[in-house]
């Protein structure tokens, strides 16, 4: 998704802007470009990668002391050159060549009424030389700059409706960098020299440049000079820096290394023992103050509750989907999923004894965060947040939180940090157990021992990646397939069929095994091949019938079963046999060998694995 960086400084700016776009790259864009002052406005755009943006720079000497630098995620207009950001401002007159541009801006969000602003704009002579509902925002505070950027600023966002992250220069007041944030995440940096000042949509961009961090809140506007800044909050009340306190943040830039994997994608995938052992460090024993916010006890926040309300999306809606068996089967207590982006727009029926739980890999996914606010505006005040990033608006904004440390995620496909994410849910429903009081000491130190051997048996998992291989090689030539599972291995087929898709290109759908013959069956040839997770539980026998149903059709299926499930390979149906059953923590296992097929269909299809196309990694827009 798109991502910002721009800086005021005393030396020339463009490689810190440059090379924080190429950090950002990681979250999918389509284009690119970098704006600096040096006597006037002078710009660098391509829709090419961040490393075709460089060569361009080296070309034209571009230099400046305050520049703005952007990544595009098109959502207004086509990715083209013309629609990349920087925008400058034209006008008001009728040759935009004639008229130089005097405000240059990057946006990250959408800007809902950007049609009426823009037909006002044009009523007073401005040209558009983009599609995008950015340049409305250019124009705009072009049309109330009376020689101070802020107070203009500040006054444009009055008008503006929707979601924003934005950084904004005037080649007036060349050492001066306006930023604003409502609905998008900005931060800001403070240069070790204490000079230079940076913003950026997320402190990675920053990596190497400097860990002091600001987090700017919803409404926030910061005015950064050389030497100085100031905040202000969305009443444009000065802020103190009590308020918005510097943070030491270390974001890894480190955790861009490759080292010897080919994708991210297959990097994350293998880091999944580490991302595991790290998640779970420290729990000897299910406490509940494990999940205690800044300012709030768990201990008191579970007593009053009864039911979970679980809002995410995407692959982290599947992990909630696959909490909600143990939570209901463990901890005893009712538990509803929900989208995120449904939820926040349908009538429902608050309960306030609801513990609502959002579970996000990066804390900052828009639907998510709007879907927390809609249930605090029905009065659910009891949240908790399940996220991998500690500084994120949703820890920020939820009374209690664990905080997954899968490390960070580049590959757009999320994959450690899913099953991070189930760890920490499966820790939830462990202390929500215990303060319901359905957890003996006997099956806590059960638990308890399951979890510290899940970075080992994980480990054995992966190794049958040559496995794993040979299926992908019959996949790649496929362009549909089925994944089957039941039980809280029925979300596991969610996610092997959305991983398959995703980065592949295959068309994949999964069903609760029992549905297959109230309407799939009908799919069901040789040319489709049918993924089963078929561990050994309740449902075994049952999922059994299940494939027989398949293999009389020609179906070919392709089973994950554990070493007592029973199941032999034969024609038509190829087996991986999976280390050990896990029981309850069964999930986090048979979900690797998923993400490993969508891995190797995609590399034999030759796709791009960790920036498929039309996905962003942190989708920060609704
Ligand atoms: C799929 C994937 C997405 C995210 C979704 C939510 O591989 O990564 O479906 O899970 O966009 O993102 P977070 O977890 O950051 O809220």
């Amino acid at each position: 998704m798109c991502g910002i960086v721009g800086a005021v400084s005393n030396q020339n700016i463009v490689p810190i802007l440059v090379q924080g776009l190429a950090r950002l790259e990681y979250r999918g864009y389509d284009s690119c470009g970098v704006a600096v002052y040096a006597n006037g406005l002078k710009r660098a755009r391509s829709t090419a990668r961040v490393s075709e943006l460089m060569a361009q720079i080296a070309t034209t000497h571009l230099q400046g002391t305050t520049g703005i630098a952007h990544t595009r995620w098109a959502t207004h207009g086509a990715p083209a050159v013309h629609n990349a950001h920087p925008h400058f401002s034209h006008g008001p007159g009728a040759d935009a060549s004639s008229r130089p541009g005097r405000i240059a801006l990057v946006h990250n969000g959408i800007i809902e009424n950007h049609d009426e602003l823009r037909a006002s704009l044009q009523a007073k002579g401005y040209l558009f030389q983009s599609q995008t509902d950015t340049e409305v925002i250019c124009h705009l505070v072009d049309s109330l700059y009376d020689g101070d950027l802020f107070e203009a600023v500040k006054a444009a966002l009055g008008s503006l409706r929707g979601a924003y992250a934005i950084a904004v220069f005037c080649k007036d007041e060349p050492h001066r960098l306006i930023g604003a944030r409502v609905g998008s995440p900005l931060i800001l940096g403070v240069g070790p020299d204490s000079q230079s000042h940076y913003l950026a949509s997320d402190a990675m961009a920053l990596a190497g440049v400097t860990d002091q961090i600001v987090y700017l809140e919803e409404g926030d506007v910061a005015d950064i000079q050389l030497g100085k800044y100031w905040l202000v909050d969305k009443a444009f009340k000065p802020l103190t820096a009590a308020q918005r306190p510097v943070k030491t943040v270390h974001a890894h830039s480190g955790a861009a290394e490759l080292g010897p994997y080919r994708h991210y994608m297959q990097k994350e995938i293998f880091e999944q023992p580490r991302a595991i052992a790290d998640t779970l460090e420290g729990v000897t024993s299910i406490q509940p103050e494990l999940f205690d916010g800044a300012d709030a006890s768990a201990a008191r926040v579970f007593k009053d509750i009864d039911s979970v309300l679980i809002l995410a999306c995407g692959t982290s809606y599947y992990s909630g989907c696959t909490a909600k068996y143990w939570l209901e089967s463990i901890a005893k207590i009712p538990t509803q999923v929900e989208v995120a982006s449904e939820y926040r727009y349908r009538d429902s029926v608050p309960n306030p004894r609801t513990l609502v739980v959002t579970i996000t890999q990066s804390g900052e996914t828009a639907d998510t965060l709007a879907a927390l606010r809609h249930a605090q505006s029905l009065g659910m005040t009891h949240t908790l947040t399940i996220c991998n990033v500690a500084t994120s608006a949703m820890v920020r904004e939820c009374e209690l939180a664990y905080i997954t440390r899968a490390g960070v995620e580049i590959g757009v496909a999320s994959t450690k940090a899913f099953t991070a994410q189930l760890a920490g849910l499966f820790l939830l429903t462990l202390a929500l157990a215990q303060s319901r009081g359905m957890l003996s000491d006997t099956e806590e130190a059960r638990h308890i021992k399951a979890m510290r051997h899940l970075p080992a048996a994980l480990q054995a998992v992966l190794a049958l990646e040559p496995q794993v291989i040979a299926w992908a090689e019959d996949f790649a030539a496929k362009e549909n397939a089925l994944f089957l599972g039941r039980g809280m291995h029925y979300p596991i087929a969610l996610e092997g069929a959305l991983k398959l898709k995703e980065i592949s290109y295959i068309h994949a759908e999964a069903y609760p095994a029992g549905e297959l013959k109230h309407g799939p069956l009908a799919l069901v040839t040789s040319a489709m091949p049918v993924v089963t997770v078929a561990p050994h539980d309740a449902l075994l026998e049952k999922l059994k019938s299940n494939m027989h149903e398949v293999r009389a059709r020609g179906g070919v299926l392709y089973v994950l079963a554990d070493a007592d499930s029973k199941i032999e390979s034969a024609e038509g149906l190829h087996v991986i046999r999976m280390p050990e059953h896990y029981g309850e923590l069964s999930p986090m296992l048979h979900v690797v060998p998923l993400q490993l097929l969508a891995y190797h269909t995609a590399c034999a299809r030759g796709t791009d694995v960790d920036k498929p196309r039309n996905l962003a990694k942190s989708v920060t827009v609704e």
